[in-house]
């Protein structure tokens, strides 16, 4: 499969400016400004706490924000209704937790959205939806349920039923941070994979290796704030803030 990396317009995938958020008196997200090219793959660190899981959440619009905007391929996200339904579908999101129905087996979690939502047919939906399992090495799963996967399956079909709704972007929270070690590399290469096609991903990890090998930018995130927007090997080798230089000698020491 074959994404298309052009943006309709021109603008930047993701564009957040001047994007504010608290929880009472807890400034979590302060004065954001990021922007993601089609394409591109950004991967956000950052110490607990420090914003990552809201950032996401905010750009799929499970949070919302107290100020300044979010685009999506140039178009605002819209604040409720039918049209944050479709520009939600634009954005795919994966969780650390798979999340996925328990009572559906993997293929009908992978098209229950496309019909309910994108009005697929059942068949589209189904030769989608097997395209996509095969995709990420679990076509032979199918009509099992969620429980009788292992983590990285089950992991798997999440990214496969995020992808069966043909979204802009790929959101990442943590998604291999729940997984037994020897899943984590499963799931990683499916991501690998996805960034290769060309599909707009932002990822919050603490997989270094992933970070080094796959994202075009690394964000650093501390107290609600991008501190550092660079790219993996200037990040890595000279970070220039204290707390990046922390975070780092904490997390390449563990
Ligand atoms: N629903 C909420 N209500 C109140 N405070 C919240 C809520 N969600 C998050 N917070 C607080 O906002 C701050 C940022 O949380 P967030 O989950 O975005 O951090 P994070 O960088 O994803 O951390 P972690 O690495 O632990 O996942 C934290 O201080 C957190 O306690
Ligand atoms: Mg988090």
């Amino acid at each position: 499969m074959t994404e298309d990396a052009s943006t309709s317009n021109g603008a930047p995938m993701i564009r957040m400016v001047h994007v504010d958020k608290h929880f009472g008196e807890l400034h979590v997200l302060k004065d954001i400004n990021l922007e993601v090219d089609a394409g591109q793959v950004v991967v956000v660190l950052g110490p607990s706490g420090s914003g990552k899981s809201t950032l996401c959440r905010a750009i799929n619009r499970l949070e919302p924000i107290d100020n300044g905007t979010i685009e999506i391929d140039g178009k605002p996200l819209p604040a409720e209704g039918r049209d944050l339904a479709r520009l939600r579908a634009d954005v795919g999101m994966v969780f650390q937790s798979f999340n996925l129905f328990a009572h559906k087996t993997i293929l009908e979690n992978v098209t229950l959205a496309p019909v309910k939502v994108r009005r697929s047919s059942k068949a589209d939906a189904e030769e989608r939806g097997m395209e996509l399992l095969g995709r990420v090495g679990i076509a032979n799963q199918r009509d099992k349920y969620p429980a009788q996967l292992s983590g990285g399956q089950q992991q798997r079909a999440a990214i496969a039923r995020a992808l069966a709704m043909r979204p802009k972007v790929m959101l990442f929270d943590e998604p291999t941070s729940a997984l037994d070690p020897e899943m984590v590399q499963e799931v990683l290469d499916v991501m690998t994979g996805l960034a290769r096609d060309g599909m707009t991903m932002l990822v919050v990890t603490h997989e270094m290796g992933f970070a080094r090998r796959a994202a075009n930018r690394v964000c650093f995130m501390a107290d609600g704030e991008v501190v550092e927007d660079a790219s993996p090997d200037e990040f890595f080798t000279s970070p220039r803030s204290e707390r990046a230089k922390d975070f780092l000698s904490k997390i390449l020491t563990h």
